[in-house]
């Protein structure tokens, strides 16, 4: 009976498994640099926590499981939940700011398609406990530094900042009623995939006065935080986020980012707890889905029976990244192979007793070295380094050398030296 893979999943065979390391190890090189620290949660948690808040998108996407005593579970769709769940459980003993990372292994019943699995891998960056727009920023800026680290550039890709602060002050500057704004959200968050007279039909539809959809339209057609005040009514929640904004894309200048960066007001952002600035980063041709997203969720904490603590992060899928960086030529280029630095081989059957010690001998150095299973001639097992992609052959034998004396070839250049066996291990403890 042959069983096949299940459908939006994959199967990491070493040259997979390589792509996925060096992401994940880009990803945790800029988190620490960037001055984040690691921690992760469990793979399952009870079902309520994500129907709390994340939206309706993720509830319906929910891999749902009972356990024996009935209980209702979900494999997590999303770590920033258990994320505010873990903070809250420990608020008064973390110093703060709470700067984390984590990367962990996400599951979503999507429709698998081009850069959507229902199995990824998520790289999270959150900082809890400030308010000010310099958290936002820096939160930005770390997924830029990231995606420049990988040799991605502003020819390439594309921060597209807003604010749901900002939205909420414009639609009740033209007095649209608050219980309408979640409604409001979840059409403008479509905006970018519906075709234009689509959107304004729809939201013609929602909004029956035609100043205020003509108010709607003109905002959401900005490209410049400069603009709003031309085609807002300014009070002062409107100048409040837009002064907010503007910070963000201050700081963003200071770090030297500008030019990855846009103001679009088509950003809105699904989940539904996001209470400030939003973003997404983009390929800019635009054909794939987003390459990361995050934003500001001040209510969170509270929400999960926690204090009003501000908090502002991003998550990063692998998938939509894995398709751009092999697009532009930047991931095989720059994935490590694999990495065998010796294979010992024998040149006669009386060497073999030296073969298994010489080997031994290596690995317990801390180096990696393997040898033939095969009782094959020394050129079957030269055949079988290069296969296996080893950097020197320790070849021994009294064909070549007498007992005490290695030759070691260079695979690279073919070039041969003999070495006492001493003297090899002697030099290995020092490399
Ligand atoms: P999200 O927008 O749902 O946000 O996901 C963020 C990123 O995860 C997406 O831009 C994409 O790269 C990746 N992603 C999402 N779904 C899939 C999928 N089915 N297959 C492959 N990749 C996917 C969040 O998850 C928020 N919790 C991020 C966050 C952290 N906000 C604040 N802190």
């Amino acid at each position: 009976m042959k069983i096949p893979p299940v459908k939006g999943t994959r199967d990491f065979y070493p040259s997979e498994m390589a792509r996925r390391n060096w992401i994940v190890d880009g990803w945790k090189t800029a988190s620490i640099c960037n001055g984040f620290e690691e921690y992760d949660g469990p793979i399952f948690e009870y079902l309520k926590m994500f129907q709390v808040k994340s939206g309706d998108e993720i509830v319906e996407q929910l891999f749902s499981l009972q356990d024996r005593g009935g209980r209702d579970l979900a494999i997590r769709p999303e770590i920033t939940p258990t994320l505010a769940r873990m903070v809250n459980q420990q608020i008064n003993s973390l110093p703060r700011p709470i700067k984390w990372f984590s990367v962990p292994r996400l599951c979503r019943a999507e429709r698998p398609q081009k850069g959507r699995l229902r199995e990824f891998f998520q790289w999270n960056i959150d900082i809890i406990g400030v308010d000010s727009p310099e958290a936002d920023a820096e939160v930005i800026f770390t997924s830029l530094d990231y995606l420049r680290r990988t040799g991605l550039t502003s020819e390439d890709i594309r921060a597209r900042i807003s604010s749901r602060r900002l939205l909420a002050a414009v639609l009740g500057a033209i007095s649209i009623p608050e219980d309408g704004f979640d409604a409001m959200y979840a059409l403008l968050d479509k905006k970018a995939k519906l075709p234009p007279e689509t959107f304004e039909a729809l939201l013609r539809e929602q909004v029956s006065d035609s100043d205020q959809a003509r108010t709607i339209m003109d905002f959401m057609a900005l490209d410049s935080v400069d603009e709003i005040e031309r085609v807002v009514p300014l009070d002062e929640n409107v100048e409040g986020a837009i002064a907010n904004l503007k910070s963000v894309f201050a700081s963003l200048d200071l770090m030297g980012v500008t030019d990855f960066c846009v103001f679009d007001p088509g950003i809105v952002r699904g989940l539904a707890y996001y209470t400030g600035v939003v973003f997404e980063v983009h390929d800019i041709v635009g054909e794939l889905r987003a390459i990361c997203g995050g934003g500001r969720y001040d209510n969170l904490l509270r929400d999960f029976g926690g204090p009003a603590i501000p908090a502002t992060g991003m998550g990063m899928g692998d998938c939509v990244l894995e398709i751009l960086l092999h697009e532009k030529g930047l991931l095989d280029s720059q994935v490590p192979r694999r990495h065998l630095e010796y294979f010992v081989a024998c040149a006669d059957s009386e060497s073999e007793p030296a073969m298994y010690e010489i080997t031994a001998k290596i690995r317990a150095e801390g180096h990696s070295a393997n040898f033939s299973y095969k009782r094959g001639g020394l050129s079957k097992q030269l055949k079988e380094a290069a296969s296996q992609k080893a950097q020197r052959c320790i070849i021994i034998g009294q064909e070549y050398s007498d007992k005490q004396e290695l030759v070691i070839k260079d695979m690279t250049t073919g070039d041969q030296t003999s070495t006492g066996a001493d003297a090899f291990l002697t030099t290995l403890r020092s490399d």
